[in-house]
């Protein structure tokens, strides 16, 4: 099965052909227009500026053409040349079975599936989760389920930090609190390491102090950063003590992600490049890329074409420890030998730019990134406060991801306590809910949150209202599942009463036309949220399904409707957007309670 949108450019196209106006047109889109028309095509204008004829008569002569293809039921004329399809009822009704038959519900994989590694969430090491990861980690899952389903090799990463600065902040201040400990010992061999006894908690206090501290006290930074130095030169008790936290820090950091549906093929960090770091930066030297400059070792990037500075790559720093640019670097390396990508996607907030820049201009010039390979840089905006700056807690520190959940749950609860005086399309949701439903709010939330910052454009900020997200009515998360539970409802009933389904018929109303129109573009929407890496393409394009359908559900007693063939379609139907919704709405990470 093909989109609409590919089928209707085929007829379209052969009419161009048959016309005499070659092979290059006929592409069509959805209607602007859609009082005139479902679809249309604009070429003929094309084809009169290279032709320098009359667009009105190719589009007369390309419409002549079409007028006994099944898929239309009229093709008409606009002026100065637009040519309007309006799409044969039995053509939309046998598309829709097609769709019910299909193993994909219709949906078509895109044309040049590759391998393609997905660097998001980037949460550091004994660092709580924030807002910004948060992000990241959304949409990072998003872009790694769609470009997946749509039959990519899709390889998720999450690539911790767990090799920098922050570490050696972290290992000077543990070493400030316990100077006993084990691993602070000259004589520490492997071996002697015992389990540290600090919760993940701690480790979320440890850092601020740390980083704080390291701000005020030279002499604590220059500890912190000696700390870094001996940890990436693998000193057996700092190695040994990283380790500790590491796996303190990375159970915790796996029960969040768990929270939030979101979860990654592999766990590499930083760390984990530090393999290839020596010979990448030996061929760095030979090949004379990098030079000397201040102590420091770089690699020059800039082009002579850039309009703004460009500065060096940081390679090594004059201490000798590597910098998070290597790491990037270095971690090229590795994804190159271990899956050999087409494509590498990294997903982070919009202030990275400039490094990501440096990173990708450094492995094309340095060569350890194959020329086909393609960096492509993902960035995103803020989450930010109701006062336009990013999200912080009532008392003005860092949000945190499990604040933020906490947040979501108690809105959900309070919503379940009120939903006997509020209207009736929260409280028909709600109806028999409380707030210990905990798996259900937990479901909720997410899909208030997800959906919440996945409807924007990637690259926009945008504001976390709460009220706003978890409203039952809207384009919000949990107006989209509430709609889907209530076509599930609707399905169970119709099994209880021994309903039967059968084939789809064409739309017996303006609605339920609309309603298949909408289904039929799916398709092509995901197809384009991936090649434009826009998932709120999805979001729109779900909005306008459950709207539709919302619509054909006050319109239509479904269940009691006395024609038996027409409530057999109905039940198809059905079943038919439950599952396409469904899919959409998984592909943003956002799992549907059976009832609600
Ligand atoms: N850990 C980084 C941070 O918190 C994000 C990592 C993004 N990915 C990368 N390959 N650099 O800013």
């Amino acid at each position: 099965m093909h989109t609409l949108n590919r089928d209707l450019s085929t007829y379209v196209k052969q009419a161009f052909i048959d016309a005499g106006y070659g092979d290059s047109y006929g592409s069509v889109k959805v209607s602007d227009r859609i009082d005139l028309a479902d679809y249309q095509c604009n070429d003929a204008m094309a084809v009169a500026k290279a032709m320098r004829c009359n667009p009105f008569d190719v589009a007369e002569a390309v419409s002549a053409r079409l007028q006994d293809c099944p898929a239309f039921r009229s093709v008409s004329v606009a002026r100065p040349g637009f040519i309007n399809l309006r799409l044969n009822d039995e053509y939309l009704a046998q598309r829709m079975n097609h769709m019910r038959s299909d193993d994909n519900l219709g949906f078509v994989h895109c044309d040049n599936p590759c391998t393609i590694v997905v660097d998001y969430g980037g949460p550091n090491v004994a660092k709580p989760l924030h807002v910004g990861h948060l992000r990241s980690a959304i949409i990072g899952e998003t872009m790694k389920r769609l470009a997946r389903y749509l039959g990519n090799n899709v390889i998720g990463d999450v690539h911790l930090g767990d090799w920098g600065l922050q570490m050696g902040l972290v290992i000077t201040e543990i070493k400030r609190r316990w100077p006993d400990l084990v691993y602070f010992r000259p004589d520490f061999t492997e071996g002697m390491d015992e389990t540290l006894s600090i919760s993940a908690e701690d480790l979320y206090n440890i850092y601020p102090t740390a980083s704080q501290t390291a701000k005020e006290d030279p002499v604590y930074m220059a500890e912190a950063q000696e700390a870094t130095l001996m940890l990436q030169n693998r000193h057996p008790g700092h190695y040994a003590l990283w380790k500790n936290f590491m796996q303190i820090s990375v159970r915790d950091l796996k029960a969040s992600y768990a929270e939030l549906s979101v979860d990654f093929d592999t766990w590499y960090g930083e760390s984990d490049s530090d393999a290839y770091v020596n010979d990448m930066v030996e061929g760095f030297i030979s090949g004379g890329f990098a030079h000397e400059s201040e102590g420091a070792l770089v690699v020059d990037v800039a082009l002579e074409t850039d309009s703004a500075p460009m500065p060096p790559c940081l390679i090594r720093k004059s201490n000798g420890a590597m910098l998070y640019a290597t790491t990037d670097l270095a971690t090229i390396v590795q994804r190159v030998k271990d899956y050999n990508p087409d494509k590498i996607w990294y997903l982070t907030d919009s202030r990275q730019t400039l490094h990501f820049d440096q990173v990708f201009r450094c492995a094309k010039k340095t060569g350890i990134a194959p020329e086909t390979l393609q960096f492509e840089y993902l960035p995103f905006g803020t989450m930010n406060g109701k006062d336009g700056k990013p999200l912080k807690t009532r008392d003005g520190g860092v949000m945190r991801l499990s604040d933020l959940i906490q947040m979501m749950h108690d809105a959900f609860a309070d919503k379940c306590r009120s939903s006997a005086t509020a209207d009736s399309e929260q409280s028909e949701a709600l109806d028999g809910m409380n707030a210990e439903s905990d798996e259900i709010a937990r479901l909720v939330g997410n899909a208030a949150l997800k959906f919440g910052d996945l409807v924007n454009h990637r690259t926009k900020n945008y504001v976390f209202d709460l009220d706003k997200f978890m409203s039952f009515n809207g384009k919000t998360g949990p107006y989209l599942l509430y709609t889907v539970v209530r076509i599930q409802s609707l399905l169970r009933k119709a099994e209880e009463r021994g309903l039967k389904y059968g084939p789809i018929l064409p739309a017996a109303s303006d609605t339920e036309r609309n309603l298949m129109l909408e289904l039929n573009k799916c398709s092509t929407i995901l197809l384009t949220a991936l090649e434009e890496k826009a998932p709120n393409y999805i979001c729109e394009s779900l909005f306008n399904c459950a709207s539709v359908f919302n619509k054909f559900y006050y319109e239509n007693r479904i269940l009691d409707e006395a024609d038996e063939a027409r409530r057999s379609s109905w039940l198809t139907m059905l079943s038919l957007i439950r599952d396409i919704m469904k899919q959409q709405l998984w592909i943003l990470g956002i799992d549907v309670p059976e009832k609600m």
